[in-house]
């Protein structure tokens, strides 16, 4: 308990310094940094070398803090109470007077804004007189990190301080809804787009492929392990690490398990650990079996088919 009580108030230090910090959420991973400061967002943009026109996702304790920075409206108000704090991310209207520094929305009028649902970071949200700017805590177009180590991996002693919370339980990001005028998904996520729908009872368009890319996650590179991925494989060939998510009555080396049980939740949380790992052990390609594009499991072929784009 003491020692959750002193990571905390080190991480504040940090944060209240403008410094940026690795953030544990049940998604992923973020890199957070004070999202009043230009100082702190400008650092987070350089750490992931990440394009000024890829807006950032801001991350409130709760509705009572976000209401000095952005207009809600009825549809958020429903949404926010059955699913938040949860992995789902709302693109309001910013307003006039907000202390959101510019360069997180890059001088748009709209905020991406979040109400992380992981005990700690909430925590520590509560103790901040400001919210938190946070995208992936990974570089830019590259697998998100799941866990304290992986974000090691990317930045090294780049950033001054990780808060541990453990291996992230949902393992995929947010799921994106733009409710700025009709309800709009932009990224498919943690959170099942027909929970959505059941909430605020209308037909929900989805934008996550679109031509004039409003929210560069929609971008084809993102989410790559680096090396060329096919999916919908019913067997691997030479040199690919084949990905499976059910027991096969024969295991060779090449096989690695996302779950064995056809379980869509859990091989989400075990995606992109699996993918760095695969990388890891030398694999120049991957192939991955087919699965089911329902629940989760659409936020996982979404990523998936953006990685073998590349
Ligand atoms: O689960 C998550 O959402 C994680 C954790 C750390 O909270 N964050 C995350 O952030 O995935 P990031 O920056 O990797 O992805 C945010 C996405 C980007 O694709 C960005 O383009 C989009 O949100 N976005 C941000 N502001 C937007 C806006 N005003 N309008 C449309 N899209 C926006
Ligand atoms: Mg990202």
């Amino acid at each position: 308990m003491k020692s959750i009580q002193s990571n905390i108030k080190k991480a504040k230090g940090y944060l209240d310094k403008n410094h940026c910090i690795a953030v544990p959420t049940e998604t992923v991973y973020g890199l957070a940094g004070n999202a009043y400061s230009d100082i702190s967002v400008k650092k987070i943009f350089n750490l992931k070398k990440r394009p000024v026109n890829n807006p950032l996702i801001v991350h409130y304790y709760d509705i009572n803090k976000l209401k000095k920075d952005c207009h809600i409206n009825n549809n958020f108000k429903k949404l926010y109470r059955k699913f938040s704090p949860g992995p789902i991310s709302f693109i309001l209207k910013l307003k006039k007077n907000s202390k959101i520094s510019k360069f997180v929305t890059n001088n748009q009028n709209s905020l991406a804004v979040r109400f992380p649902k992981h005990a700690l970071f909430r925590k520590l949200l509560k103790h901040l007189n400001y919210p938190l700017a946070a995208p992936s805590a990974n570089i830019s177009n590259r697998l998100s990190s799941v866990q304290a180590s992986e974000v090691k991996e990317e930045f090294g002693s780049k950033i001054k301080y990780i808060l541990n919370g453990g291996k992230c339980k949902i393992g995929l990001e947010s799921t994106i809804i733009s409710l700025l005028n009709k309800p709009v998904i932009l990224r498919f996520g943690g959170l099942d787009v027909s929970k959505i729908k059941k909430i605020l009872k209308k037909k929900i368009s989805i934008k996550t492929n679109l031509k004039n890319k409003i929210s560069p996650g929609q971008f084809p590179l993102h989410y790559s392990p680096g090396i060329p991925l096919r999916m919908n494989a019913n067997k691997s060939k030479k040199g690919e690490a084949f990905v499976l998510i059910k027991k096969r009555k024969i295991t060779y080396k090449n096989y690695y398990y996302l779950s064995k049980k056809n379980d869509l939740q859990q091989s989400a949380k075990n995606l992109y650990s699996l993918l760095r790992k695969i990388k890891k052990d030398g694999y120049k390609m991957i192939a991955v079996e087919k699965i089911q594009n329902k629940g989760i499991g659409r936020a996982i072929n979404d990523r998936l088919n953006r990685a073998s784009k590349y």
